[in-house]
């Protein structure tokens, strides 16, 4: 049987804000890809032993000193190579073409015109009317390298893609990889299977026929715990744990009091129930309320939560006994984030995994998503049977309503808080917008405004609702809910919900401004 990473492309990081997007189109296309940073060394690129080699965009110009440069060996290989915008200019530039800066930055969508036909045109190339694709850049390939053909033009790059078939290396100036080039996953397959030769055999399917037994040989007889939270990511390691060493795996789910109405139930009856595999339910509400008393600054609550979570996890490892691993559900792009290059697009995210834990209590630390990404945990989940509840389930951070209560949290606002939130969380439903946003929320502000109910003056809390879309929560903008939709979420919770006499509606983009309130 051929493995899932027997045929695998490498991509060479120059800090575009595309890069995932390569990675995962590749991925789509049924063959493994890999990011690394552009310096990868000519030993280090031949262990990792790739069929082909893409290299990325870049905010950088080629024509700058000290631009970020792969290896020349690279075209040394003979691996077929796939320039991508400034992948294409810096091949221009070591091959010994000509780069220039143009006279108008090109961004936007721009009509590609075929000048030769090549393996990658295959299929798709409309020959008469040309292909619309996406252009970023302000630098353009001026000479091809001596060897190279042009391929195509566009209005403002007169080289907008070029080739030199004998020796498979290819340079496009557009971006294949993003939606707005419409037949550009054509393209990228045209790289992988035609030039490539790969063959297609990733799948999360055979992901988990592959991982099944690495996972077993690699924990042996041990015990392994495992945080679940309710989230995908958890939730997803959890099951391919236990599926590989079945109940060697002691899965935790702590109720720390902060979570959203019901939330509790439904996770525990998912995975007991429905999926047959034990928890370990840990009540500690009061525990984490007491924790938090006093307490109004956000990194505070934070720092506190987490130093709880981890006393409660070691205490329950210890009762155990015999637990030498810890599984975490860390994805592809975290532990990307932390290698690759950080050019100036790069974006920060915040990460708020339990961190500590395996260090603390002496656990290796077994991460087996950490090639995925979401997409791809979703499809994993999907394999391995998780339900639609939990794999389509709104982010939702490990403080929990700690973050979105501002001021202190005490039972009475938690209260208060759980009940506007799953008001909002019900309508959502009803409308079958849950799945169409990326978050939708109640946070309770810690001020109180003036109303009038009946005949009284009251004075009591505001509720603000954060409805957003995102597609990575990196960045994201207020979702425009119809009128109608956000009046009868205020006329319910102001109706419903004892304590609250206004509702407000956060009409920030992130960023400047963040999702959640803390
Ligand atoms: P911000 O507020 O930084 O949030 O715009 C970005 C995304 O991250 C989620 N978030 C968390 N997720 N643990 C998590 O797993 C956390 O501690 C945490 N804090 C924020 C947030 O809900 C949003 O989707």
């Amino acid at each position: 049987m051929r493995s899932i990473y027997t045929d695998k492309i490498l991509i060479l990081d120059f800090g575009s804000q595309y890069t995932q997007l390569i990675a995962r189109r590749v991925r789509e296309c049924g063959v493994y890809s890999e990011i690394h940073h552009y310096s990868l060394r000519i030993d280090q690129i031949q262990s990792f032993n790739p069929k082909g080699i893409i290299l990325s965009g870049s905010p950088s110009s080629v024509l700058d000193t000290n631009s970020p440069r792969c290896a020349p060996e690279v075209f040394k290989l003979g691996i077929p190579v796939l320039g991508i915008c400034y992948g294409m200019q810096l091949m221009a530039q070591m091959l010994r073409g000509q780069t220039e800066k143009g006279d108008q930055r090109e961004y936007g969508p721009a009509s590609l015109f075929m000048v030769e036909d090549c393996l990658l045109w295959s299929g798709f190339m409309d020959k008469e009317n040309g292909e619309s694709v996406w252009m970023s850049h302000g630098d353009r390939v001026t000479k091809t390298p001596p060897g190279f053909i042009i391929l195509a033009q566009s209005q403002n790059s007169p080289i907008a893609a070029m080739g030199y078939p004998e020796k498979n290396f290819y340079g496009v100036q557009f971006h294949p990889e993003v939606a707005h080039t419409p037949r550009g996953k054509e393209l990228i397959k045209n790289f992988l299977f035609e030039i490539c030769k790969c063959s297609s055999t990733w799948s999360m399917a055979s992901f988990i026929e592959e991982t099944i037994p690495r996972l077993k040989a690699a924990i042996g007889r041990h015990g392994v715990v495992c945080a679940l939270s309710g989230g995908i990511d958890s939730s997803v390691t959890v099951l391919l744990m236990h599926r590989a060493v079945g109940d060697q795996l002691h899965t935790i789910f702590v109720d720390n009091g902060l979570l959203r109405k019901n939330e509790g139930e439904e996770v525990g009856n998912v995975f007991k129930d429905l999926l047959r595999v034990p928890i370990h339910h840990i009540s500690a509400q009061k525990l984490f309320l007491d924790g938090l008393q006093g307490v109004v600054d956000p990194e505070e609550k934070r720092r506190i939560i987490g130093n709880l979570f981890i006393e409660i996890f070691e205490k329950e490892a210890k009762k155990i006994g015999n637990v030498k691993f810890l599984a975490q559900g860390t994805l592809y792009p975290d532990v990307i984030e932390s290698t690759s290059f950080k050019g100036p697009s790069a974006t920060i995210k915040s990460h708020h995994n339990v961190g500590g834990l395996p260090e603390r209590m002496h656990l290796q630390l077994i991460e087996p998503l950490r090639e995925l990404f979401k997409d791809e945990v979703r499809e994993l989940g999907r394999e391995l049977s998780l339900p639609h509840s939990i794999l389509k389930r709104q982010p939702f951070p490990g403080p929990g309503l700690a973050i979105r209560i501002l001021g202190e949290v005490i039972e009475s606002r938690l209260n208060i808080l759980r009940a506007a939130d799953a008001i909002a969380t019900e309508e959502m439903q009803k409308e079958g917008l849950t799945e169409e946003v990326w978050q939708s929320f109640a946070i309770l502000l810690p001020i109180k405004t003036v109303g009038v109910m009946g005949d009284e003056r009251t004075y009591e809390n505001v509720i603000a609702l954060r409805i957003v879309e995102s597609i990575d929560g990196m960045t994201a903008d207020w979702a425009r809910v119809p009128h109608e939709i956000l009046a009868k979420l205020s006329n319910r919770i102001i109706n419903e919900v004892k304590g609250v006499n206004r509702v407000v509606y956060d009409i920030s983009s992130k960023p400047p401004s963040t999702i959640e309130w803390e």
